[in-house]
């Protein structure tokens, strides 16, 4: 397939997903009714679900698998100069670029790296490459004006003027801040977190003293970041308000390359547990390190629009901790009774977002099948989730709506309420609701039927085949329990 074709149909297939996710209630545009927020989104019914089953499934596989890591859940707004400390206030920005004309504003290297994109597609892939290199010795150097220079030279018009009337490159910092208090001076400046991990970092001894914690340990957190990413685009990949999932790991000096090893192998086999396919995965090393790791690494997903980061794993160094006993005059050592000696740990971190392994999974879901002969033929639309994240686990649904069969299904449905999220539907043909229940990902519908009156048994239809199987109300629960366990998972890790 030529290049472009095959550019097209990914786009399609994105916009799909983009558009289902929407009409069958997973994710919506933030406060639509006023025409939405940039890069801020809502998760609907069946999203939330999903949502909560995965970063779950996370927080079980760090803390319950690990005797050695367990959880916190640190504020959004932390002491100002946490940021100070941790150089997000110095460094944690983009370049920005305005066109004077359009008045739009872009980030200088996306700019680039765009270009290069188009140059590969017209089959210019070494060109394509130097300029996505000299733009890393530009950006690694801080040469703003050689990025300039590079855009001009290129000759990258802005998309909406078409022109390249452009401004110079300024560094914007993402962190958004906020006033605390009634008195709105820069003393009561404070930040919503541009990551949760500085909120394990300043509760390092906290954590380790209460909880009795010796080295290797590791600290996991779940919460919500900001960014005020100037680039929105591609969905919920990237947000001004997203989750992420952190897990610091403190170890003793000298050992964080083992361990570094160790979370990246770790990390890679979960999502692969997950069922992403191993020719959906890589990993990508960092050539430019920030100003605090010694080793990092992203695991990348092929998305309908490329291979991009869904986690990263980074090698920390001591910078932090150390940059906080800097900045607070407090000790944040640790003795070590093995060694007996004191020292800063170094930490490994691994860092996904919540919401783009919710992406991740819904991609990797979503399935068209075509079914059906001849005139008959057409397109299934299902989404193949693990039963273990799917939203809801089994649909109870009565063949018709009399003789008895709703009271019957109810009393199923009543019945296993409590071990899972079920769904009760009565209304529309049976064939309609299991297209209804494919269109959500439940795994199960179990339909009652008139046999049902007589021998307790029902039928259960499975997502994937579509293949139905007798079996008896009494071996319903069971059935789907071993089939939603995390255990399914974790067996494989
Ligand atoms: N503490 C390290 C850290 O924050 P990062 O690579 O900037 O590292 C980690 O972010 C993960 O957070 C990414 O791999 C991605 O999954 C998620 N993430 C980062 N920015 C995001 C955004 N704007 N929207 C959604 N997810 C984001």
């Amino acid at each position: 397939m030529a290049k472009k074709e095959k550019a097209n149909e990914e786009n399609n297939l994105f916009k799909k997903i983009i558009a289902h996710s929407k009409e069958y209630g997973f994710v919506y545009p933030s406060s639509e009714i006023y025409d939405g927020l940039g890069a801020v989104y809502d998760y609907g019914p069946y999203g939330v679900e999903l949502k909560n089953n995965i970063k779950r499934l996370w927080w079980q596989s760090m803390t319950q698998l690990n005797d050695n890591v367990v959880g916190i859940d640190a504020s959004i707004f932390m002491h100002p100069t946490t940021w100070k400390a941790s150089g997000h206030v110095d460094s944690f920005s983009d370049p920005l670029i305005d066109n004077k004309d359009s008045k739009k504003r872009y980030r200088a290297d996306v700019l680039i790296e765009d270009r290069a994109a188009q140059l590969e597609e017209e089959g210019e892939k070494e060109k394509a490459d130097a300029l996505l290199k000299n733009m890393g010795q530009l950006l690694e150097a801080d040469n703003l004006d050689g990025l300039l220079e590079l855009i001009l030279e290129e000759g990258i018009v802005c998309p909406v003027s078409g022109t390249a009337n452009w401004t110079e490159i300024r560094h914007f910092n993402l962190m958004f801040d906020t006033q605390v208090g009634s008195v709105a001076d820069e003393a009561n400046t404070l930040y919503l977190r541009p990551e949760t991990a500085q909120g394990i970092f300043v509760n390092f001894l906290n954590v380790q003293k209460t909880a009795r914690m010796k080295i290797p340990f590791g600290i996991a957190q779940v919460g919500k970041a900001f960014r005020n990413e100037i680039v929105a685009r591609q969905f919920i990949f990237r947000m001004r308000e997203f989750e992420q999932m952190e897990m610091q790991f403190f170890v003793r000096p000298g050992e964080e390359m083992k361990w570094y090893e160790h979370w990246r192998d770790t990390r890679l086999n979960w999502h692969k547990a997950l069922g992403i396919p191993d020719e959906n995965l890589k990993l990508h090393d960092h050539e430019k390190l920030a100003h605090y790791a010694n080793a990092a690494l992203d695991i990348e997903f092929k998305f309908p629009f490329g291979f991009k980061e869904v986690e990263g794993i980074h090698s920390r160094t001591d910078f932090d901790l150390s940059s906080h006993q800097e900045f607070s005059r407090k000790k944040q050592q640790y003795f070590d009774p093995e060694v007996n000696k004191n020292y800063i740990p170094y930490v490994v971190e691994t860092s996904v977002g919540a919401d783009r392994l919710f992406l991740m999974t819904l991609c990797n879901a979503f399935t068209e099948e075509e079914v059906g002969e001849g005139d008959k033929k057409k397109l299934r639309t299902f989404l193949k989730l693990n039963p273990v994240i799917a939203p809801v686990k089994a649909a109870i649904l009565p063949l018709t709506k009399k003789d008895g069969l709703p009271e019957k299904a109810r009393k199923i449905y009543q019945e296993l309420k409590y071990d899972f999220n079920l769904i009760y539907e009565e209304q529309q043909s049976i064939g309609k609701r299991y297209t209804r229940q494919d269109l959500i990902g439940t795994p199960f519908c179990v339909a009652v039927d008139h046999q049902t009156l007589e021998d307790d048994t029902v039928t259960i239809r499975h997502r994937d085949t579509t293949n139905q199987e007798r079996v008896s109300i009494s071996a319903l629960r069971d059935k789907i329990a071993t089939a939603v366990s995390p255990k399914n998972i974790f067996d494989k890790l």
